[in-house]
């Protein structure tokens, strides 16, 4: 059986000079250019320029070109890049605004961290890390981060030199995804495909000329809609006939992700949207050996549902009812308006209590509203009715007054740090270990996930030390 390559790039040539159009399978009937092409599946690099390969030989694709399972991080420094899906938003400006500050060396606290303390072989150093991507809005990222009012203004002073130097790359967006959110900065993909290639086009880009070590995609957009468990979502065959005939089932957050893994690069998603989670993506994925996790940030409200909770079952505390509200008034907020994006938001944080508890609670209701006087300062009530011994009735009253991005922006630097050194061990598909960052977490054999915030920090830190 002859050695197929696949391959994927806007106009790039192969060392005969022929011209490959991105997602053909071309049959290679030059020995030299097989060779080449078997020696590229793990280099990446010449002789196909800036497109990623990969061989299918007797029916069977060859694993992609990362570390094997169970490879040692070198011992190190390391540049990362993380390529953001929304990185004019209140959290990206804010994680990257906070690099800035810890680069500059006049923060010596690392409050919110929450891998401070840990030094394992091929974790990236916060200072080492480089932020780039894609937003609707073109405006640098100090002007967004001087609109989201999230920094004060000696930060905003301090890094907005850095962050004036990075405007946005064009985005691929879509209003049947996400209805209130516009931005003039725009791909002008006409094609499924064509934006596949932009996005691979653009990693490849920030990897060679931002001279990184490692790249991860993270995924800081605003919240589109829920994709309905459409048959081509299903497999990876069925995405990518549909990826063909740019089938409206498949929205920007999950061209993203495929075009992530396609290229290699690690990828996180932070929102509710539907991405790498769709089977076909955790199929392709796995094939194609690159990490993946997700989804929807656990920050605020959800991270104390599940610390209260595992307590409440321990103590054998019932609970009768648990109502949540949120205030807020970002441009999140904004998104959440739209009743499609609000019911993948609802979606996420609703499943948690039950798995926790072990029984399902009628009265568990979730609320959010978005009120603009609020900005990113969001508020959170939860009140939970609870019977205890001989049946008597008590409650709970939690008031979070948070701010959004502040807890949000550093959960992002640690998905992102270990999403990189899961690559470095040659771990792929979902990463459990990740949990205790998401109110959905992906699950490696879908399986229920853990939800209980003490077994997910443990499940976390076992995996940090088990490669150290
Ligand atoms: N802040 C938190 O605590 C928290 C917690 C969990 C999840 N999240 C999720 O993280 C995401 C970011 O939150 P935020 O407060 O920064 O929101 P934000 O509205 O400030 O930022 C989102 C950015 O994404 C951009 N965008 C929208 N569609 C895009 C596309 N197709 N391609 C590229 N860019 C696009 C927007 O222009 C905007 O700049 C949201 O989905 C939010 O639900 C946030």
């Amino acid at each position: 059986m002859p050695a197929w390559v696949v391959a994927h790039g806007r106009g790039a040539r192969n060392a005969g000079g022929r011209t490959l159009t991105h997602t053909q399978m071309k049959r290679i009937a030059d020995p030299r250019l097989r060779s080449s092409g078997r020696a590229l599946g793990r280099s990446l690099h010449y002789p196909f320029q800036e497109i990623s390969v990969r061989i299918v030989e007797n029916g069977r694709e060859t694993p992609g070109s990362g570390p094997q399972p169970g490879a040692k991080p070198a011992v190190g420094r390391r540049r990362v890049g993380i390529a953001v899906v929304g990185v004019g938003g209140a959290v990206a400006t804010t994680a990257a605004a906070g690099v800035e500050i810890l680069r500059g060396g006049t923060n010596r606290r690392l409050d919110g961290l929450p891998l401070a303390s840990v030094s394992v072989p091929g974790l990236a150093a916060y200072d080492d890390i480089v932020f780039r991507g894609w937003d609707l809005n073109g405006q640098t990222l100090a002007e967004a981060a001087a609109e989201h009012r999230v920094l004060n203004d000696d930060q905003l002073a301090m890094t907005g030199p850095a962050l004036a130097t990075v405007r946005p790359w064009p985005a691929v967006a879509s209003s049947a995804f996400c209805r209130n959110i516009e931005g003039a900065n725009q791909h002008a993909a006409r094609t499924h495909r064509d934006a596949i290639a932009a996005i691979i086009a653009d990693l490849l880009r920030f990897r060679r000329e931002g001279e990184l070590d490692g790249t991860v995609v993270i995924n800081l957009a605003s919240v589109e809609r829920t994709a309905a468990d459409h048959p081509v979502l299903c497999s990876l065959d069925a995405f990518e006939r549909a990826l063909d005939a740019n089938d409206p089932a498949i929205g920007p957050a999950m061209l993203y992700a495929y075009a992530a893994i396609e290229a290699g690069v690690p990828y996180g998603n932070f929102t509710p949207s539907s991405a790498a989670d769709v089977p076909a993506l955790v199929e392709m994925s796995r094939r194609r050996r690159v990490p993946v996790a997700g989804k929807d940030g656990k920050t605020g409200q959800t991270l104390m549902k599940t610390v209260l909770a595992p307590a409440l079952r321990a103590r054998n505390l019932h609970v009768d009812g648990w109502f949540s509200t949120n205030i807020l008034g970002n441009r999140d907020g904004e998104a959440l308006r739209d009743p499609d994006s609000l019911q993948s938001k609802l979606g996420t944080k609703g499943r948690v209590l039950d798995s926790i508890l072990g029984y399902k609670v009628e009265d568990h209701i979730v609320d959010i509203r978005y009120y603009r006087p609020r900005g990113d300062d969001k508020e959170a009530w939860d009140n939970i009715d609870l019977s205890g011994f001989l049946g008597h009735r008590m409650q709970i009253k939690v008031n979070f007054l948070c701010k959004d991005s502040v807890l949000a922006a550093p959960l992002v630097l640690e998905i992102a740090r270990v999403l990189d050194l899961a690559h470095q061990r040659g771990e792929s598909g979902p990463q459990e270990q990740l949990s205790l960052f998401f109110k959905a977490p992906m699950t490696a054999n879908g399986h229920a996930p853990e939800h209980a915030f003490p077994v997910q920090e443990r499940m976390l830190h076992e995996w940090l030390s088990a490669g150290a």
